[in-house]
Order: structure tokens, then sequence, then C-alpha cells
């Protein structure tokens, strides 16, 4: 079997078997118990129960309609509930298909209804399932709570309840019953109590167990009743028959998620609708289930069989993979490298995001859409970057590109944590930035308040030390290629961190086609003139982004403002200096605060970076000590020397005389050419 080894197959299928028992604890149903009563009116009960009004807990008990002692209310035409504030999932699967299931629960309460006028007593009390925590208007008299007169009866009500009613109505046997209700008060199923010798509403005080249990394999119903001797006395034993026997399956009826409690009424006649215990216990399906668990139980049973067809599957696919890879060593030899960034994987990266969830992005860009994220595990807050580039040319071109980034250590860097690469989506995982990116901040609008002098001067310095680092301080010479304020991004205490270097060539071997990469015109003032011509990326050409970023950071505007009649904020800014008023340029939000001097050397240092001959724009190093205030401030010429292509040589001047002596390319993409990376790096590939 050539690559794929038994070993190899073992482990599949061992993770299959993982797999399988995964799945069968995700079917596994929860169980909750509560035993509950005596009553008091503490937020313990408050807290667990929705009391809803004119219920109340008092006298130890849940008083579902009010009692003789709330002077508030007046007893008669009143309605309540009392429900568990929890829902519990009650089925599982498509309430369409054959293969849900239900859950079981059994309910056990000790009621006292007990009567206030001699001869008449009104209207009933009920156990329930509801689909929220609402009480519906007008619910009162026969409507027992559960519905009124607009809603009885509608299959939109997802109610399921059981009713010990004690008022006779026209669709009712009698005045002593129990119910099964579907949606209404008109009883699927009633069993009059009397012939059973319970009287709900006896003129001495009465106490009755009653039991619901509901067998969720079986789908049946079943309600017992036991008087109980005294109040407090010991819970008879259930009795050996039930009262009342139905099928039902509480899929068709409930909603999925439901809560479980007692819902009550009186009418012209009144009584006391008295729960003084309540136990439940309910099997019910835990929350969450893989979306695949569904698709692999609809199959149906034979869930071996598949798994095994999916090893087989699996190792071929593995097999065939592995033989199509020309060089099936290099990823191995790859991931032994200690700076190999770590791989993650897709579903965690998708539990982490909240399945990619738009609440969770944080920008989206040329290259596609970056989430923020919880690494539960691990308790790290990340930034996942989704790339919307379809294919990436060589995977192991583009691990080594990885590699090379993941090795930048840099404290004005933003560390990559990691890759994942699944079904040809590319995600990379970086730190997450809680200050977002530059932009946010600059161009924030007047709602939030602008970034001090101080922080701009503390943002731009940390830019200028991170380009310092990959053009001269790492040991490869990297460039950035895409240095914009939306690629810097900002930590907790507002230092830059630059982000997403060298992607643009990690994604696309062959060329870095500006215009392509990005197709915001915003963005366009980022881009040296002569990468317009060569459509490769330098050191110079970093320069000059980062001399629109200075620009920007200090303006406050965008490199592509058009503004006085310029095309672009640098032409405006160096008119501005040509007539001596440098200050004029600086960003009005800041009003008086800020250093005359230190931003007159940050514009005039932005104009440098921005000369349009990419020689000419002083070097990364120089550019750090400017910005220290160790070096003085380049001269500047008071017009903006033209672009010439092919370039001409350096002039000393002012002025826009044309040299006709062009530059091999080569100068302009010092260390930088397509194979000098990884040949540099891997003597193996
Ligand atoms: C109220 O009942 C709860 C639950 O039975 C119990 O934990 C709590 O101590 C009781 N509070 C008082 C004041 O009796
Ligand atoms: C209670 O309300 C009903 C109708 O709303 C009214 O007829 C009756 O007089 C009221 N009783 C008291 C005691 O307020
Ligand atoms: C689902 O069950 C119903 C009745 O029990 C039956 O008529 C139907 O054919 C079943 N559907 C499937 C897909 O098994
Ligand atoms: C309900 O009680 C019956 C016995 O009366 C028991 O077999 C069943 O497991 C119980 N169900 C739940 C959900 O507790
Ligand atoms: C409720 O649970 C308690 C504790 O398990 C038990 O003592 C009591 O008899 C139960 N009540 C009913 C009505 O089942
Ligand atoms: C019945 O209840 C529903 C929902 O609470 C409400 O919209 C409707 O107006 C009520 N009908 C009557 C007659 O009060
Ligand atoms: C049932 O209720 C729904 C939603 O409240 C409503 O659209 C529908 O018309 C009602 N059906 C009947 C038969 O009243
Ligand atoms: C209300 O009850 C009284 C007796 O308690 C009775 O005389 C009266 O007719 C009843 N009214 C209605 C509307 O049922």
């Amino acid at each position: 079997m050539g690559v794929l080894t038994v070993r190899r197959l073992f482990t599949i299928f061992i993770f299959f078997l993982c797999c399988l028992t995964a799945i069968v604890e995700a079917q596994k149903l929860k169980t909750f118990t509560q035993v509950s009563g005596p009553f008091n009116d503490t937020s313990y009960y408050y807290d667990i129960f929705e009391v809803e009004k004119p219920a109340t807990i008092s006298n130890d008990a849940l008083q579902v309609t009010p009692d003789s002692a709330s002077a508030d209310f007046n007893l008669t035409y009143n309605s309540g509930r009392v429900l568990l504030n929890r829902a519990f999932k009650l089925w599982n699967g498509d309430s369409a298909s054959n293969t849900s299931r239900v859950a079981s629960f059994n309910s056990s309460f000790l009621v006292n209804i007990y009567p206030l006028q001699k001869d008449t007593a009104g209207e009933g009390l009920a156990f329930l399932i509801a689909p929220d925590l609402d009480l519906p208007h007008n619910s009162y008299g026969e409507y027992l709570g559960l519905t009124n007169s607009t809603t009885d009866g509608n299959s939109s009500n997802r109610l399921v309840a059981v009713e010990l009613d004690t008022h006779k109505q026209d669709f009712d046997p009698d005045a002593n019953h129990v119910g099964l209700d579907i949606n209404g008060v008109r009883s699927v199923v009633a069993e009059s109590l009397t012939p059973y010798g319970i009287e709900l509403v006896p003129m001495d005080p009465r106490f009755y167990n009653v039991w619901v249990n509901y067998d969720g394999i079986k789908k049946v119903i079943e309600v017992y009743i036991a008087e109980q001797a005294e109040k407090w006395g010991p819970t008879p034993s259930m009795p050996s028959t039930p009262i009342l026997r139905s099928d039902l399956d509480l899929k068709d009826v409930v909603n999925q998620y439901s809560h479980f409690g007692f819902s009550a009424s009186t009418g012209n006649a009144t009584q006391l609708n008295c729960v003084l215990r309540w136990n439940l216990t309910v099997h019910y399906f835990p929350e969450k289930n893989h979306p695949w668990l569904k698709i692999v139980l609809g199959v149906g049973v034979p869930v071996v069989v598949l798994l095994l067809i999916g090893v087989v599957a699996l190792a071929y696919i593995h097999r065939r993979r592995r033989m199509r890879n020309s060089n099936p060593n290099i990823l191995g030899a790859l991931k032994s490298l200690p700076g190999m960034p770590r791989e993650f994987d897709f579903r965690d990266l998708k539990k982490a995001t909240n399945n990619f969830d738009d609440k969770n992005k944080l920008g989206q860009g040329g290259y596609g859409v970056v989430y923020k994220g919880l690494l539960a595990s691990e308790n790290l807050e990340i930034a996942v970057k989704w790339f919307s580039r379809e294919s990436i040319k060589g995977q192991d071109d583009f691990l080594a590109e990885l590699t090379i980034i993941n090795r930048l250590r840099h404290k004005h860097l933003v560390r990559l944590l990691g890759w994942c690469h699944k079904n040809n989506n590319l995600l990379l995982v970086y730190e997450y930035m809680p200050n977002c990116s530059l932009d946010k901040h600059l161009f924030a609008g007047a709602k939030t308040e602008s970034l001090s002098w101080k922080l701009r001067y503390k943002i731009i310095s940390g830019v200028a030390s991170a380009l310092q680092y990959l053009h001269n301080e790492f040991d490869q010479k990297v460039v950035h290629r895409d240095l914009k304020a939306s690629n810097i991004m900002l930590d907790s205490n507002f230092n830059a961190r630059l982000g997403d270097f060298g992607l643009a060539r990690a994604l696309d071997n062959e060329k870095t086609s500006y215009a392509e990469a990005e197709g915001v015109l915003g963005t366009i003032g980022y881009i040296a003139p002569e990468c317009f011509h060569t459509g490769k990326a330098t050191q110079q050409s970093d320069v000059y982004a980062f001399g629109a970023v200075l620009l920007e950071v200090v303006c406050g505007l965008r490199p592509g403002t058009k503004i006085e009649g310029f095309q672009f904020l640098v032409d405006w800014v160096w008119s501005l200096h040509r007539q001596d008023q440098l200050s004029d340029a600086v960003d009005v939000r800041l009003g008086d605060d800020y250093v005359v001097d230190e931003a007159e050397r940050i514009l005039l240092l932005g104009l440098a970076c921005s000369h349009p001959i990419a020689s000419e724009r002083p070097k990364t190093q120089a550019i750090v000590q400017i910005i220290s205030g160790t070096v003085p401030t380049p001269h500047v010429p008071p017009f903006k020397p033209a672009f010439v292509w092919p370039a001409m040589l350096p002039v000393d001047g002012d002025t826009t005389t044309a040299n006709t002596t062009s530059i091999t390319t080569s100068q302009y993409s010092s260390g930088w050419s397509p194979q000098s990376l990884l040949s540099d790096q891997y003597p193996l590939v």
C-alpha cells in the first residue's frame, strides 16, 4: 500500500472509533432533577421560577392565582403562571423525519385546591409545557391560564397541559376531572375523578399528589393521583394504575426548547390554586450537537459499516494526495523545522469564531475577511484571517514563506500563531489586537477621540522600527509589500504592530500585482510609482508607503484625499512646504496639542519618503534616526520631482531635469527575488 502503511490505517480506524464514541456520547440524554418545596418567597425561588403576576410565592406554596392573603388582588377573573426559567431541549433532529427522538420526564407535585365560596369553585390548575414564559392576555376563567378566546385550539400555541378542572364548561364531563390539553382547553382526553373517590375541591382542605409521567420512547403520557394524608406528611406511593393514559408525541406539539410549570385561573367562582411541592426529572437532549451528527444518524443504524467505508475512502484520498505531491518529503521536512508555524484544526477555528459569525468580523480587506476568535482551550484571543484567494500556488512554497514570517520576532510586528489549510481554504491565525488598526482611529470620525500627538509619534516610531527590523536586522531581507494604515495594528497600549507582511508574495508567487491585490482606490496612494512598471515590491517601495503613512498620521487624511485641487494628499503637503506653511497640514483635530518641531520633521520625512525616484528616498536606517531626532531632517525640494521611466540617475536637485541613464531593475529588487528566499533557506528543495 505504499505510503499508506498499516499503522496509518490503524490510526485512522482508531480515530473513527473515537468519533463513534463521541457521537454516542453526544446522543446521550442529560438528566435534570429538581426537588422543590416547601416554597419560601426568597430570591432562591424567584431566580429559578418565572412567577407571572398575579401568581405569587407565599404561605409555603406557589400560589398560581392569588391567595386570600394577597389583598392587592381581586380573587375573581385571574390567571397566572409559574414556570421554570430554564428551557429544555425536548426532542432531537428534524421534526419531520422519523429518526428524531423525544425526551422523557417524570413530574410529581402536591396540590391543595381550596374553594372560597361555599358551593362553587373555579376554574382549575394545570401542569404545563409551554414554549415561552408569557402568560396570554385574558386567559382567566375557562382558559386556565393556558390560552384565551383568540388563541384557544391554535396549533401555534405549542402547549401540552394536564388540567385539574374544577368548573364545568359545556365541553367538560363534570366539575371534577383531569384532562390532557393540547393547544387548547378542550381536553383531548378527560377522565372524571369522582369514581376514584377524589374530590379536587372538598370543603375541608385535602392534599393530592399528582404524578405526570411521560415516556419519550413509547410516546405515552400517564397521570396518577393519590391523596396525601397530611400537608407535610409522607408522600403516598404512586398508584399502580394511571387515571389517565394517552399516546402523545411531544415532538408534534411542543417547541424543541420548552418550559415546565403550572398555570391556573379563577372566574366568577374562585379557588386557591396552591402547589406545595414539585419534583421534576427530565431526561433531555444536550443543547449542542455536531451538525454532522444528524447526517450520520439519519443514514441509519449501520454506522460502523459507514465508518469503515469512510476509513477506506479516507485512506484512498490520503494515498492519492501523497502520490500527487511531487516531493513527499518537503512537508515532513518543513514540519520538523523549529520555526514551523503551528497548524490549526479547522474545527477549532470554526468553534473559536463561533462558526465565522458575522458578529465576530473584525474587518475585510483585499485578501479576505478577518474574524475575532477565542481558543477556549487555551483562553487565547486570536484574529483569524480567511483568505478569499481560491488557490494557493504550491503548498510547499507557501509553507516556506510562512515559515519565514513565523520566524520574525519583533515587538512591533503582529505575531503569526499558525495557519490552517482545508479544502483549498487558507486561514492564518494571528495574535488578537484589541485596539484594531490605525485607520480605525485616524478616520473614525467625530465620534471617537482622535489620537493624541504623543500616541501618533509613538505609533510612527514603532512602525519605523518594525520596518528597520524587516529590512536590515532580520537575517534575511524581508519586504513588507503592503504597508498602509489598515495593516498597522494597535495593541492594548497603542503600540504599533505591523501585520500582514510578506503575504502578497506568499499568496501569489509569480507577480505582486498591486492593482489586482487591492481594488480599493483609497490604497492607491501607498504604491510607489515605479511599482506600476516593475510590478515588484522593494525596500524603497516600502519606504514610499511608509511616507504615505507618515503624512496620513500627521494630517489625519487618507493618502488619496483630493484636497484644494490636488489629486493626492502628498501633493497638497508639498505645496504647503513650498509656501513654508507646513503646519497648516497638521490634523485640525489636534488643535494646538502637538509639538510643532516634531510635526514638521515628520511631514518633511513623509515628503522625502514620497520621492518619486526610488533611490532618492531615505533608507530605513536613516528614517529611524530622523524620527528619534538624532539626525537632521533631509532636504526636501520645494517642488515634487517628476517621475521618469525608465528611471533616471539620482540627481541632486529640486527640478525635474531628466537624466537618461536608466537603472537596472535588479537594483530595485534588492535582496528579494522570488527564488532567493527558498534556496537560501531550504537547500533541501
Ligand atoms: C428557601 O428555600 C430554599 C430552597 O429550599 C433554601 O435553600 C433556602 O434556605 C430557604 N430560605 C429560607 C429563608 O428559608
Ligand atoms: C372583582 O372584580 C369583579 C369584576 O372585575 C367585580 O365584579 C367585583 O366586584 C370585584 N370584587 C372586589 C372585591 O373588588
Ligand atoms: C415516517 O413514518 C410515517 C408513519 O409512521 C410513515 O408513513 C413514513 O413512510 C415514514 N417515513 C420515512 C421516511 O420512513
Ligand atoms: C419515570 O418513572 C418510571 C417509573 O415509574 C421510570 O421507569 C422512568 O425511568 C422515569 N423516567 C424519568 C425520566 O425519570
Ligand atoms: C420528591 O422527592 C423527594 C426527595 O427525593 C421525595 O422525598 C418525595 O417523596 C418526592 N415527592 C414525590 C411526590 O414524588
Ligand atoms: C390572546 O392572547 C394573545 C397573546 O397574548 C393576544 O395577542 C390576544 O389579544 C389575546 N386575545 C384576547 C381576546 O385577549
Ligand atoms: C393561529 O395563530 C397564528 C399565529 O398567531 C395565526 O396566524 C393563525 O391565523 C391562527 N390560526 C387560526 C385557525 O386561528
Ligand atoms: C357569579 O356567581 C354568583 C354566585 O356566586 C351567581 O349568582 C352569578 O350568576 C354568577 N355570575 C355569572 C356571570 O356566572
